[in-house]
Protein backbone atom coordinates (compact mmCIF):
# COMPACT_ATOMS: atom_id res chain seq x y z
CA UNK A 1 0.00 0.00 0.00
CA UNK A 2 1.23 3.30 -1.12
CA UNK A 3 -0.34 6.71 0.89
CA UNK A 4 -1.82 8.97 -2.49
CA UNK A 5 -1.81 12.45 -0.42
CA UNK A 6 -4.13 15.16 -0.85
CA UNK A 7 -2.88 18.71 -1.81
CA UNK A 8 -3.79 22.70 -1.27
CA UNK A 9 -3.23 25.16 -3.25
CA UNK A 10 -1.84 28.20 -0.45
CA UNK A 11 -1.89 30.30 -3.84
CA UNK A 12 -3.10 29.83 -7.71
CA UNK A 13 -2.42 32.34 -10.20
CA UNK A 14 -2.73 32.18 -13.60
CA UNK A 15 -0.42 34.12 -15.84
CA UNK A 16 -1.71 33.98 -19.75
CA UNK A 17 -3.43 31.63 -22.01
CA UNK A 18 -1.03 29.78 -24.11
CA UNK A 19 -1.06 28.68 -28.16
CA UNK A 20 -1.75 24.92 -27.05
CA UNK A 21 -4.83 25.98 -24.82
CA UNK A 22 -3.31 25.47 -21.64
CA UNK A 23 -2.42 27.90 -19.08
CA UNK A 24 0.55 28.88 -17.84
CA UNK A 25 0.18 28.61 -13.75
CA UNK A 26 2.26 29.94 -11.00
CA UNK A 27 0.72 28.35 -7.82
CA UNK A 28 2.28 27.45 -4.61
CA UNK A 29 0.94 23.69 -3.47
CA UNK A 30 0.94 21.65 0.25
CA UNK A 31 0.73 18.34 0.88
CA UNK A 32 -1.84 17.51 3.35
CA UNK A 33 -2.38 14.40 5.57
CA UNK A 34 -5.25 13.53 3.68
CA UNK A 35 -4.55 10.56 1.66
CA UNK A 36 -6.30 7.55 -0.31
CA UNK A 37 -4.03 4.11 -0.18
CA UNK A 38 -2.95 2.65 -3.33
CA UNK A 39 -2.22 -0.98 -3.59
CA UNK A 40 -0.51 -2.07 -6.88
CA UNK A 41 -0.24 -5.49 -7.72
CA UNK A 42 1.33 -7.82 -11.09
CA UNK A 43 -1.53 -10.28 -11.96
CA UNK A 44 -1.92 -13.09 -13.98
CA UNK A 45 -3.51 -12.77 -17.61
CA UNK A 46 -3.57 -9.56 -19.07
CA UNK A 47 -5.30 -5.83 -18.99
CA UNK A 48 -5.37 -3.52 -15.63
CA UNK A 49 -8.02 -4.37 -13.31
CA UNK A 50 -8.96 -1.27 -11.41
CA UNK A 51 -11.15 -1.06 -8.16
CA UNK A 52 -11.54 2.05 -6.25
CA UNK A 53 -15.04 2.22 -5.25
CA UNK A 54 -17.03 5.59 -4.06
CA UNK A 55 -18.81 5.73 -7.48
CA UNK A 56 -15.38 6.38 -9.42
CA UNK A 57 -14.84 5.33 -12.69
CA UNK A 58 -12.52 1.96 -13.13
CA UNK A 59 -12.26 1.81 -16.44
CA UNK A 60 -9.44 3.79 -19.04
CA UNK A 61 -10.88 7.09 -17.39
CA UNK A 62 -9.34 5.95 -14.19
CA UNK A 63 -6.70 8.13 -13.96
CA UNK A 64 -4.44 5.51 -11.75
CA UNK A 65 -5.30 3.17 -15.17
CA UNK A 66 -4.11 6.35 -17.38
CA UNK A 67 -0.71 6.21 -15.39
CA UNK A 68 -0.13 2.61 -15.59
CA UNK A 69 -0.97 2.68 -20.01
CA UNK A 70 1.67 6.05 -19.88
CA UNK A 71 4.24 4.37 -17.50
CA UNK A 72 4.23 1.12 -19.98
CA UNK A 73 4.27 3.08 -23.27
CA UNK A 74 7.15 5.64 -22.24
CA UNK A 75 9.64 3.48 -19.72
CA UNK A 76 10.39 0.66 -22.31
CA UNK A 77 9.08 -1.96 -19.88
CA UNK A 78 6.64 -4.56 -21.60
CA UNK A 79 3.11 -4.23 -20.45
CA UNK A 80 2.54 -6.25 -17.27
CA UNK A 81 -1.36 -7.61 -16.39
CA UNK A 82 -1.70 -5.22 -13.07
CA UNK A 83 -4.47 -5.51 -9.92
CA UNK A 84 -4.82 -1.92 -8.70
CA UNK A 85 -6.74 -1.09 -5.68
CA UNK A 86 -7.50 2.56 -4.28
CA UNK A 87 -9.21 3.25 -0.99
CA UNK A 88 -10.64 6.43 -1.56
CA UNK A 89 -11.08 9.06 0.84
CA UNK A 90 -9.78 12.64 -0.93
CA UNK A 91 -13.01 14.26 -2.29
CA UNK A 92 -13.35 13.73 -5.86
CA UNK A 93 -13.75 16.80 -7.68
CA UNK A 94 -12.64 19.18 -4.90
CA UNK A 95 -9.37 20.48 -6.39
CA UNK A 96 -7.10 18.40 -4.45
CA UNK A 97 -5.67 16.04 -6.81
CA UNK A 98 -6.94 13.41 -5.18
CA UNK A 99 -6.70 11.27 -8.78
CA UNK A 100 -3.52 12.48 -9.56
CA UNK A 101 -2.23 11.45 -6.37
CA UNK A 102 -3.75 7.74 -7.56
CA UNK A 103 -1.73 7.88 -10.58
CA UNK A 104 1.11 9.68 -8.89
CA UNK A 105 1.45 6.33 -6.47
CA UNK A 106 0.01 4.12 -9.24
CA UNK A 107 3.68 5.62 -11.14
CA UNK A 108 5.64 5.17 -8.07
CA UNK A 109 4.70 1.63 -7.54
CA UNK A 110 5.29 0.61 -10.74
CA UNK A 111 8.68 2.17 -10.71
CA UNK A 112 9.78 0.13 -7.76
CA UNK A 113 8.28 -3.28 -8.96
CA UNK A 114 9.81 -3.04 -12.79
CA UNK A 115 11.89 -0.12 -13.24
CA UNK A 116 14.06 1.18 -10.25
CA UNK A 117 16.99 2.33 -11.99
CA UNK A 118 14.16 5.41 -13.29
CA UNK A 119 14.80 8.75 -11.72
CA UNK A 120 12.38 11.44 -10.24
CA UNK A 121 12.56 13.33 -13.73
CA UNK A 122 11.57 10.52 -15.45
CA UNK A 123 8.59 9.64 -13.59
CA UNK A 124 7.94 12.93 -13.57
CA UNK A 125 7.65 13.43 -17.17
CA UNK A 126 5.45 10.44 -17.31
CA UNK A 127 3.16 11.71 -14.93
CA UNK A 128 3.20 15.07 -16.91
CA UNK A 129 1.07 13.40 -19.87
CA UNK A 130 -1.31 11.47 -17.18
CA UNK A 131 -2.25 15.27 -15.90
CA UNK A 132 -1.14 18.51 -14.95
CA UNK A 133 -1.12 18.04 -11.28
CA UNK A 134 0.75 14.86 -11.68
CA UNK A 135 4.30 15.17 -11.59
CA UNK A 136 3.45 17.81 -8.16
CA UNK A 137 1.58 14.84 -7.11
CA UNK A 138 4.87 12.35 -7.18
CA UNK A 139 7.21 14.82 -5.59
CA UNK A 140 4.82 15.98 -2.86
CA UNK A 141 5.80 18.61 -0.15
CA UNK A 142 5.59 22.34 -0.61
CA UNK A 143 6.25 23.63 -3.84
CA UNK A 144 5.86 26.10 -6.24
CA UNK A 145 4.75 24.77 -9.69
CA UNK A 146 4.29 26.60 -12.91
CA UNK A 147 4.32 26.25 -16.36
CA UNK A 148 0.82 23.91 -17.00
CA UNK A 149 1.70 23.07 -13.31
CA UNK A 150 4.30 20.30 -14.33
CA UNK A 151 7.48 22.57 -13.28
CA UNK A 152 8.64 22.41 -10.04
CA UNK A 153 10.45 24.03 -7.65
CA UNK A 154 10.66 22.37 -3.63
CA UNK A 155 10.42 24.87 -1.05
CA UNK A 156 11.49 24.46 2.81
CA UNK A 157 8.64 22.54 4.44
CA UNK A 158 5.36 25.35 5.04
CA UNK A 159 5.06 25.46 8.48
CA UNK A 160 2.93 23.01 10.03
CA UNK A 161 -0.82 24.55 10.15
CA UNK A 162 -4.41 22.36 10.34
CA UNK A 163 -6.72 22.87 7.87
CA UNK A 164 -10.53 22.76 7.99
CA UNK A 165 -11.39 21.05 4.30
CA UNK A 166 -15.21 21.56 3.26
CA UNK A 167 -15.85 20.16 0.26
CA UNK A 168 -20.07 21.27 -0.94
CA UNK A 169 -21.92 18.73 -3.00
CA UNK A 170 -21.27 19.71 -6.05
CA UNK A 171 -18.73 19.58 -8.74
CA UNK A 172 -17.06 22.69 -10.79
CA UNK A 173 -16.00 21.44 -13.87
CA UNK A 174 -11.90 22.53 -14.67
CA UNK A 175 -11.88 23.27 -17.98
CA UNK A 176 -15.08 25.31 -17.63
CA UNK A 177 -13.67 27.49 -15.28
CA UNK A 178 -10.39 27.94 -17.10
CA UNK A 179 -12.89 28.84 -20.26
CA UNK A 180 -14.00 31.83 -18.36
CA UNK A 181 -10.91 33.11 -17.10
CA UNK A 182 -10.20 37.04 -19.08
CA UNK A 183 -6.52 37.04 -17.93
CA UNK A 184 -6.79 40.99 -18.52
CA UNK A 185 -9.53 40.97 -16.69
CA UNK A 186 -8.50 39.75 -13.12
CA UNK A 187 -9.13 41.92 -10.47
CA UNK A 188 -6.62 40.94 -7.99
CA UNK A 189 -3.51 38.67 -7.58
CA UNK A 190 -2.56 36.49 -4.61
CA UNK A 191 1.11 37.56 -3.64
CA UNK A 192 3.37 34.93 -4.64
CA UNK A 193 6.31 36.01 -3.63
CA UNK A 194 5.15 37.30 -0.68
CA UNK A 195 4.29 34.01 0.16
CA UNK A 196 7.76 32.39 -1.30
CA UNK A 197 9.00 34.62 1.14
CA UNK A 198 6.82 33.88 4.35
CA UNK A 199 7.91 29.80 3.73
CA UNK A 200 11.65 30.47 3.06
CA UNK A 201 11.05 32.16 6.66
CA UNK A 202 9.18 29.62 8.31
CA UNK A 203 6.70 32.74 8.96
CA UNK A 204 3.29 30.63 9.71
CA UNK A 205 1.11 34.60 9.77
CA UNK A 206 2.65 35.04 6.60
CA UNK A 207 1.82 32.36 5.19
CA UNK A 208 -2.01 32.49 6.44
CA UNK A 209 -2.13 35.70 5.41
CA UNK A 210 -0.92 35.34 1.63
CA UNK A 211 -3.67 32.47 0.89
CA UNK A 212 -5.43 33.12 -2.63
CA UNK A 213 -7.00 32.23 -5.82
CA UNK A 214 -7.84 33.82 -8.52
CA UNK A 215 -10.33 31.66 -9.94
CA UNK A 216 -12.34 32.22 -6.79
CA UNK A 217 -12.91 35.43 -8.69
CA UNK A 218 -14.47 33.59 -12.34
CA UNK A 219 -17.08 31.32 -10.62
CA UNK A 220 -20.52 31.12 -11.97
CA UNK A 221 -23.19 32.27 -9.54
CA UNK A 222 -24.12 28.71 -9.07
CA UNK A 223 -21.66 27.95 -7.12
CA UNK A 224 -21.87 31.45 -4.31
CA UNK A 225 -21.77 28.45 -1.56
CA UNK A 226 -18.07 28.78 -2.19
CA UNK A 227 -18.19 32.29 -0.27
CA UNK A 228 -20.88 31.14 1.99
CA UNK A 229 -18.68 28.39 2.94
CA UNK A 230 -15.59 30.68 3.47
CA UNK A 231 -17.58 32.90 5.19
CA UNK A 232 -18.50 30.36 7.33
CA UNK A 233 -15.12 28.90 8.20
CA UNK A 234 -13.61 32.59 8.93
CA UNK A 235 -16.60 33.22 11.19
CA UNK A 236 -15.68 30.00 12.98
CA UNK A 237 -12.24 31.14 13.88
CA UNK A 238 -9.89 30.14 10.59
CA UNK A 239 -7.05 32.66 10.19
CA UNK A 240 -7.61 32.49 6.18
CA UNK A 241 -9.68 30.56 3.60
CA UNK A 242 -9.61 30.30 0.25
CA UNK A 243 -11.03 27.50 -2.87
CA UNK A 244 -8.20 25.07 -3.72
CA UNK A 245 -7.39 24.23 -7.46
CA UNK A 246 -10.40 24.54 -9.58
CA UNK A 247 -12.96 23.89 -6.64
CA UNK A 248 -15.19 22.80 -5.00
CA UNK A 249 -13.20 22.04 -2.22
CA UNK A 250 -12.50 25.22 0.32
CA UNK A 251 -10.14 24.97 3.52
CA UNK A 252 -9.36 27.50 6.12
CA UNK A 253 -6.02 27.67 7.84
CA UNK A 254 -5.53 27.46 11.94
CA UNK A 255 -2.20 27.18 13.68
CA UNK A 256 -3.68 25.66 16.60
CA UNK A 257 -5.46 22.60 16.66
CA UNK A 258 -7.85 22.49 19.44
CA UNK A 259 -9.18 26.29 17.23
CA UNK A 260 -9.41 23.34 14.27
CA UNK A 261 -11.53 20.94 15.89
CA UNK A 262 -13.75 23.64 17.82
CA UNK A 263 -14.34 25.43 14.72
CA UNK A 264 -15.11 21.73 12.83
CA UNK A 265 -17.69 21.30 15.51
CA UNK A 266 -18.90 24.46 15.31
CA UNK A 267 -19.05 25.43 11.64
CA UNK A 268 -22.47 24.42 9.77
CA UNK A 269 -22.39 23.94 5.96
CA UNK A 270 -25.78 22.39 4.48
CA UNK A 271 -24.68 19.65 2.60
CA UNK A 272 -20.86 19.84 3.04
CA UNK A 273 -18.16 17.05 4.18
CA UNK A 274 -15.87 18.62 6.73
CA UNK A 275 -12.39 16.92 6.98
CA UNK A 276 -9.73 18.32 9.46
CA UNK A 277 -6.62 17.20 7.94
CA UNK A 278 -2.58 19.00 8.43
CA UNK A 279 0.19 20.05 6.20
CA UNK A 280 2.42 17.48 5.75
O1 LIG B 1 -3.81 18.50 -17.47
P1 LIG B 1 -5.20 18.17 -17.02
O2 LIG B 1 -5.80 17.03 -17.80
O3 LIG B 1 -5.30 17.97 -15.56
O4 LIG B 1 -6.07 19.46 -17.34
C1 LIG B 1 -7.47 19.43 -17.40
C2 LIG B 1 -7.95 20.64 -18.18
O5 LIG B 1 -7.68 21.83 -17.43
C3 LIG B 1 -7.24 20.87 -19.50
O6 LIG B 1 -7.88 20.19 -20.53
C4 LIG B 1 -7.37 22.36 -19.68
O7 LIG B 1 -8.66 22.70 -20.15
C5 LIG B 1 -7.28 22.88 -18.27
N1 LIG B 1 -5.93 23.33 -17.88
C6 LIG B 1 -5.43 24.53 -18.36
N2 LIG B 1 -4.19 24.94 -17.99
C7 LIG B 1 -3.45 24.22 -17.12
C8 LIG B 1 -3.93 23.00 -16.60
C9 LIG B 1 -5.19 22.58 -17.01
O8 LIG B 1 -6.10 25.22 -19.15
N3 LIG B 1 -2.25 24.67 -16.75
Amino acid sequence: MLPAYAKLNLTLDILRKRPDGYHELRMVMQRIALHDDVRVALAPGEGIRCRCGAGLPEDESNLAVRAARAFFAQSGVAPRALEIDVVKRIPACAGMAGGSSDAAATLRALRTLLCPEMDDAALERIGAQVGSDVPYCIRGGTVLAEGRGELLTTLRSAPRLYALVCKPDFAISTPALYARVRVDALRARPDTDGMLRAIAEGDAAGVIARVGNVFEQVLPEAFSQVFAIKRALLAAGAESAAMTGSGSAVFGLFREKAAAEAARQSVQIPGAQVLLTEFV
